[in-house]
């Protein structure tokens, strides 16, 4: 790979300014922070700096429009339609948002186009097919009483999303909130907040309502702090790392009870039998770590392969990575581009180090590529004890763990010795084996013989440290409705 020269230049960049009661502002303090093209290292522009002014300003304006604005009297159905003019929006500025989404994060533009702009137009037009369909029981009590329930919205809602997937989260986020009537002030990751604001201009083309939808651009312990510990705000969702949805979830409990919903690390155990087919795991297991850059919470970061197949398994799952292309996001041929920011980057040759002295056998990348730029090479370790860092903790990035097993009992064992419990999958010819495989992992997803297939029907979320609740489908609905029961006298 010899240049990660980017070809971004020219690239439209959208507002930089808060989305407040449907107004660009500037920040109260004034300030701004920069955004970054992950490809070079280079600033793309400034953004204003939310912080807890900016907060309470955008939670007064969410409070208006949920108590008095149009939002709260308005039919369910129209609802929905502002959901699918939104989606007609980006469907007609897909190639825009694709090239946006992959100068500010990095990911390959083909990539974005492929999957992250399909995937985050479904999920809105998924939603906004529910906006009129969520609706409580009537309820046979004893004695004389007509007795039924009504699903209402939860309220202020804050929602902060992380940078490996902007548009998808914030659709996965605002899909659930906004169909079922709720308000919100949105925090995109400081690392990626052009595809956020950019939205939220369509949005106000769609025709959204003053303080319905509030976007503010900061940094986590100032801005999302605050969003999180604020006693006028009902519900906050959140994904990104563990350590700080623990940080929101105490934050919830010292102020107002908040409803809160995580979405969390992960360590998947990807396991695979010497009867599954070898061509096709090869390239499941290889797209179930790399995907992405690596940088999927769901990544199969833990690929455990039965004693039978393992020396052929590695030697072609390390031929796999050294295929992968590396390279300028905007490159058609790229399958991977750079990780998000320096610190990402730091933290997985951290890992990578980790990996090589904790004795784990590098059999391929294992470096950089380039010198500028945040971009490393598909590395693979083979020989990986369960005790080891890089088969412990969440990586992020390029690196696979390939760990040997023996048996099925054993291996659904060590697959469950994790603090986590996101995803795993399992690949094997004989049904049977796949779905007690499926039913012993405890995990909130489980993939057969396929690896990160998403639908917006079906819902995502963790066990254990992988977070609380789930998203996607009609679970996901769960999470912003209120359950009222009325009780009347005959
Ligand atoms: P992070 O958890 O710090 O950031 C995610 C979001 O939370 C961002 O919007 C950030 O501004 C916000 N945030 C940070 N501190 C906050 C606080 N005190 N209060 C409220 N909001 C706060 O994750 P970061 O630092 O970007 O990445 C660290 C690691 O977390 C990654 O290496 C990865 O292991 C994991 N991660 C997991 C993700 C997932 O999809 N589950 C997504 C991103 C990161
Ligand atoms: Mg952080």
């Amino acid at each position: 790979m010899a240049s990660v020269v980017s070809q971004a230049e020219g690239i439209a960049v959208g507002p930089t300014k808060l989305l407040i009661n449907n107004k660009w502002v500037s920040s109260k303090s004034g300030k701004t922070f920069p955004t970054l093209n992950p490809a070079t290292g280079e600033e793309i522009c400034r953004i204003a700096e939310a912080d807890s002014a900016d907060v309470d300003e955008a939670v007064k304006a969410a409070r208006r429009a949920f108590d008095e604005g149009p939002w709260h009297k308005m039919n369910p159905s129209e609802r929905g339609r502002l959901m699918n003019r939104l989606a007609d929006l980006m469907e007609k500025h897909a190639d825009e948002l694709a090239r946006l989404e992959a100068l500010d994060n990095g990911k390959p533009y083909a990539v974005a186009r492929a999957a992250d702009l399909p995937l985050s137009i479904a999920c809105y037009r998924y939603y906004a097919g529910w906006a009129d369909k969520v609706h409580g029981k009537t309820i046979p009590v004893n004695g004389n009483y007509f007795c039924y329930t009504r699903h209402e919205p939860v309220g202020v809602v804050g929602q902060i999303i992380p940078w490996n997937f902007p548009l998808l989260m914030q659709a996965w986020k605002l899909g659930p909130a906004l169909s079922t009537g709720n308000t919100v002030i949105l925090k995109p990751a400081e690392q990626t907040p052009l595809t956020a604001l950019r939205v939220g201009e369509l949005a106000l083309e769609a025709g959204y309502p003053e303080g319905v939808l509030n976007i503010l651009p900061g940094y986590g312990p100032t801005a999302g702090a605050a969003l999180a510990r604020h006693w006028d705000v009902d519900k906050v969702a959140f994904t990104g790392s563990t350590e700080v949805g623990k940080l929101i979830m105490e934050a919830a409990a010292q102020s107002n009870l908040k409803r809160v919903t995580l979405e969390l690390g992960g360590k998947s155990p990807n396991i695979v039998f010497a009867d599954a087919g070898m061509e096709e795991t090869i390239e499941g297991c290889h797209f179930a770590l790399f995907f992405n850059q690596g940088q999927c919470c769901c990544a199969g970061s833990r690929l455990f392969v039965e004693e039978k197949i393992y020396d052929e398994f590695v030697e072609r799952s390390a031929a796999r990575a050294r295929r992968r292309t590396v390279g300028d996001p905007f490159d058609p041929k790229t399958e991977q581009g750079p990780q998000v920011d320096q610190d990402q980057f730091d933290k997985v040759m951290g890992y990578i180090e980790s990996g090589k002295k904790q004795g784990a056998k590098l059999v391929a990348g294992g470096a950089r590529v380039g010198e500028r730029g945040y971009f490393i090479q598909p590395t693979v370790f083979a020989d990986v004890r369960d005790e080891m860092k890089i088969a412990q903790e969440e990586i992020f990035g390029p690196v696979m763990s390939i760990i040997k097993f023996k048996s099925v009992d054993e291996v659904v064992q060590r697959a469950n010795k994790t603090m986590y419990g996101l995803a795993a999958a399992v690949w094997t010819r004989d049904i049977t084996n796949a779905l007690g495989v499926a039913n012993s992992v405890r995990a909130g997803t489980v993939w057969v013989n396929c690896y990160d297939v998403f639908d917006a029907a079906a819902p995502f979320g963790g066990f254990k440290q992988s977070g609380i609740g789930r998203e996607l489908g009609e679970y996901g609905l769960q999470n912003y409705t209120e359950i009222k029961t009325v009780t009347v006298k005959l």
